[in-house]
Order: structure tokens, then C-alpha cells, then sequence
């Protein structure tokens, strides 16, 4: 490799890390996505002196098809629907990952050459790439709604999953020996079948999983394709796909833990356990049950009178009715009579990562006032008024409760209860993502149920303070 070749591949490098840094906080982060897309310009063009402009045509027709879809299906796509469009991204790239891998198998196959370095990672960047491409596909279908809702289980499913896994490694072993373990299967035929099996293994390995769970699955298999990325990198003597893969894994492996942990779901059980379906929405229950049902103007003589501590609690009905705008202007109101207002960010509260903290920075909510789930809870003792959004999960008390086994159960919660009084704005006693009813839409001495639209909710009760 060309010396200049190799520092533009460090200065990619470089600009990836540095990139990735900057999308830790808000204020940097669209530098920070700047500066990667930058670095994934300068890696694309050093590799094109790597292969001496060779198959420009197919090389130029692929970016350019691939630069189209990815722009106009990134400024189309609704903020809700990002994870599905990550999932769809992340699956191409591993999918791109287990053929790159397959060709240059039968190229070496046909031409000769390899050593054994290359003959073990292309079975494995097959594997984990398939699963990475089948299993996104599987989540985005789940996140769409298109197929496979709720949790998909079979008897014996785990042990299918084994036998599975285990053919693919005589499979892979096959290849690698030059078909000495089952002679009647060549070792092209060998690493296709590992191909396909490992794409069976990727749908049966994420149709089990329930949909509060798949923003940690697609948070894995970005790690998986990253690791599969590294490895054709590997296949390819190719150090920016080794580096770039590496990062990916790396980063798609911290972000899959601290979802886990987040949601309270260990990751083994996440894989290896299909979780209840949600069947706990209870509508008879709801309709039978009485809850305190109010109007905006109640809400707002409530907030001026009676609380001095408000903290608002955002959630996906928010994002649904695009109201952080209203949410703002609640807050300055709220403050603008002397009142303390703070906001509560539960980890996975709407659709991404950071959902909520996106929105109300757009919104202009300072930094400051947004508080994670670990330094907003203990503030809930003191706090008169919860204003809860378009939330539900995230604030709801039955993932505590022992009996129930559903799908956010061991998640922590926002601990909103233990305020004085709990403020829900949502359009009807529906649950949410999880499908598991709220305890605490019932609670008629605490909680006050104002159905409405986010938006004109907020709108509404930020006339009744006004004039409260
Ligand atoms: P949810 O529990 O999904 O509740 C959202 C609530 O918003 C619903 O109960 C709905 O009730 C209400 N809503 C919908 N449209 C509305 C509108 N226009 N105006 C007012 N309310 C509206 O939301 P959450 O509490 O934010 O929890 C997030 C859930 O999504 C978690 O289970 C999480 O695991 C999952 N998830 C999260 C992510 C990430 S990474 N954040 C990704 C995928 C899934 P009504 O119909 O009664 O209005």
C-alpha cells in the first residue's frame, strides 16, 4: 500500500473516532456526523488508487444508486420510524459483508491463494454477516409492523437454534479443509450452505424477540455487522474495513449493554428467552375502571396554584404530535410565574436513542434541565406535578410488580408515583410500545387523566396557567 494511501486511510480513521465522540452530546453532534461522513468520503476515494480505478463503471453506479436511496429515504423518513431505518442499513451491510466474503472464496478457490488467516474469517464474516442481514430484516419487519408481531416462538426452538449453529460450524470447517470432513460436498457448496443456514439462523434467532426488546437487537446486530465488516477487512487486507468494522463493533457493542441495562433485560435473557406477549391491555378492565378524567383548565389551575416543582415527563406521543413546541412554551410559563420545572428522560422513551433529548433541544429546552432516569428519580419525593406526555412505559409502575410477567418487566421505571400528583396527557387509556396497562391511570386521588392530543393539550394548558 502507498504511503499517502495509508495516511488517508489514518485520517479516516481518525475522523470516525473523533466523529463518534462529538455524538455524545447534543451540541456536537451533527459536527460529529459531519466529520464521519467526511472520513467515509476520504476511505471511499484512497481505495479507489488501492484498486487503480479498475470496474469505475460498476464501482460509480452502485454510489450512485446507494447515495440516492440513502438521501432521499434519510430526509423522508418520520423520526419515529428511524430504528427501522437503521435496522434496514444495518442489514445491508452485513449482507454486503457475507458476499463480499462469499466471492472472494470462490476467487481464491478458482485462482488459488489465501492463507489460512483468510480461509477462517471468510467462513466467519458469512456467518455473522447473514445473520446480521437476515435478522434486520426480521427487525424491520417487526418495527413496521409488517410480519412476525409480538413474540414468534416454536417447541424446541433453542435446540433448533443449536443444531443449526453447529452444521454451520461442519459446514464452515468443511470449507476450510477442503471438503475433507463430508467429501460429497465441495467447499463453494460448503460456505453457500453456511450462507444460507446462517440466514435461517438469523430469523429464528430475532423472531422471539418482543418489541420492547428491539431496540437492543438492533443495537447487536449493528455490532454483529461491525465484526463482520472488520472480518472482510481482514479477508480483503483491507485496514479502513478492518478499522471502521472495529469501531462499529465496538461501539455497537457498549450501546447494546447500556440499552440492556437500561431496560433492566440481561442480554442472554433477550436472546435465548421469547417473553411473554403483551396480552395485559385489559380494554374491559379499562372501560369498567374509573379514572379522574379533567380538562386543561383543571390541569392549569391545579399547576398555578397548588405545585412549585413541576417536572415533565416526554414520551412517544410527544414525537407522534410533533409538541415540544408547546412543551417549551409550558415550561417558560411555568417559570415565568416562579416555578421550578425540570424534565425527566427515560432512556428508551420514544422510538430511539436520545429521542427525547433531540426533540427538546430542537425545541431549545436547555441542556440542563433535562435529567436521566438516575438523577431525576430521587426527585420525584419533592415534586408537586408530573406532567406526563404521549408516555407510557417508561412511567409505568407494573414493571415492578412481581406477579406480572411482561415484556418491560424488570425495566426501570421513571418513579413518577411518588410525586404529589401525576398528570397524564394522552389521547385515551391506551397502553403503549409493550402493550401493558398502567396502574396508575386508575389511582383517582393522584392522577389526573387529561385526554387530548399532545399538542393541543399543552396548547390548552398553557392557556389555563396563563390565565390560572
Ligand atoms: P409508549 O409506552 O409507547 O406510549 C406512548 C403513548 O403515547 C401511548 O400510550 C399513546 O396513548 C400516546 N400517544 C400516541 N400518540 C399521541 C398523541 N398524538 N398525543 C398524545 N399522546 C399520544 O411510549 P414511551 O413511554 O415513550 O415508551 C417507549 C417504548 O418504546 C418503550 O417500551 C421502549 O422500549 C420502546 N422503544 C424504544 C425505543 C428507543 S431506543 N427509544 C425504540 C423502539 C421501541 P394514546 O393512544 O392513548 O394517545
Amino acid at each position: 500500500m502507498q504511503v499517502a494511501t495509508f495516511l488517508a486511510y489514518l485520517a479516516a480513521a481518525a475522523l470516525f473516532i473523533v466523529g463518534i465522540r462529538r455524538l455524545r452530546k447534543p451540541e456536537t453532534a451533527r459536527s460529529g456526523n459531519t466529520l464521519a461522513a467526511v472520513g467515509m468520503i476520504i476511505a471511499l476515494i484512497a481505495t479507489l488508487f488501492v484498486i487503480e480505478f479498475q470496474d469505475l463503471f460498476l464501482i460509480g453506479t452502485a454510489a450512485l444508486l446507494g447515495t440516492v436511496i440513502g438521501a432521499v429515504s434519510a430526509q423522508r423518513v418520520q423520526m419515529t420510524a428511524m430504528p427501522q431505518m437503521v435496522a434496514a442499513y444495518n442489514g445491508v451491510g452485513g449482507g454486503a459483508a457475507a458476499l463480499i466474503a462469499l466471492s472472494e472464496f470462490y476467487y481464491l478457490q478458482t485462482e488459488g491463494g489465501g492463507d489460512l488467516v483468510a480461509e477462517i474469517t471468510i467462513p466467519l464474516t458469512i456467518l455473522i454477516g447473514s445473520v446480521s442481514f437476515m435478522g434486520s430484516v426480521v427487525a424491520f419487519l417487526k418495527l413496521q409492523e409488517l410480519a412476525f408481531g409480538g413474540s414468534v416462538t416454536f417447541p424446541l426452538q433453542q435446540i433448533v437454534n443449536a443444531l443449526l449453529f453447529l452444521s454451520i460450524l461442519v459446514l464452515a470447517a468443511n470449507a476450510i479443509l477442503d471438503g475433507t470432513i463430508l467429501p460429497f460436498i465441495s467447499p463453494v457448496a460448503s460456505v453457500v450452505a453456511v450462507l444460507a443456514a446462517s440466514a435461517i439462523l438469523g430469523v429464528l434467532l430475532v423472531i422471539p424477540i418482543g418489541g420492547a426488546d428491539m431496540p437492543i437487537v438492533i443495537s447487536l446486530l449493528n455490532a454483529f455487522t461491525g465484526l463482520a465488516t472488520a472480518a472482510s477487512g481482514l479477508v480483503l487486507e483491507n485496514y479502513i474495513l478492518i478499522i471502521g468494522g472495529t469501531i462499529v463493533g465496538a461501539s455497537g457493542t457498549i450501546l447494546t449493554r447500556s440499552m440492556s441495562s437500561a431496560l433492566g433485560r440481561p442480554l442472554k435473557k433477550i436472546i435465548f428467552a421469547g417473553i411473554a406477549a403483551a396480552g395485559s391491555s385489559k380494554k374491559e378492565d379499562q372501560e369498567e375502571r374509573e379514572v379522574n378524567d379533567v380538562n386543561a383548565g383543571a390541569v392549569g389551575e391545579y399547576l398555578s396554584d397548588e405545585a412549585q416543582k413541576v417536572v415533565i415527563v416526554p414520551g412517544y406521543g410527544l414525537a407522534v404530535a410533533q409538541a415540544q413546541g408547546p412543551m417549551y412554551n409550558l415550561m417558560e410559563t411555568l417559570e415565568s410565574q416562579g416555578k421550578e420545572v425540570l424534565f425527566g428522560i427515560h432512556p428508551v422513551a420514544g422510538r430511539m436513542p436520545g429521542h427525547m433529548n433531540v426533540l427538546l433541544t430542537e425545541a431549545g429546552v436547555p441542556y440542563d434541565k433535562l435529567y436521566d432516569l438516575e438523577d431525576i428519580n430521587p426527585e420525584f419525593a419533592d415534586t408537586d406535578a408530573v406532567i406526563i406526555v404521549g408516555a407510557n412505559d417508561v412511567v409505568n409502575p407494573a414493571a415492578n410488580d412481581p406477579e406480572q410477567n411482561t415484556p418491560i418487566s424488570g425495566m426501570p421505571i421513571l418513579d413518577v408515583e411518588q410525586a404529589e400528583k401525576v398528570i397524564f396527557i394522552k389521547r385515551s387509556l391506551s397502553p403503549g410500545f409493550a402493550g401493558v396497562d398502567n396502574p396508575l391511570f386508575y389511582d383517582t386521588d393522584k392522577t389526573m387523566m387529561l385526554f387530548s392530543d399532545a399538542k393541543q393539550g399543552l396548547q390548552e394548558v398553557v392557556e389555563a396557567v396563563k390565565s390560572g
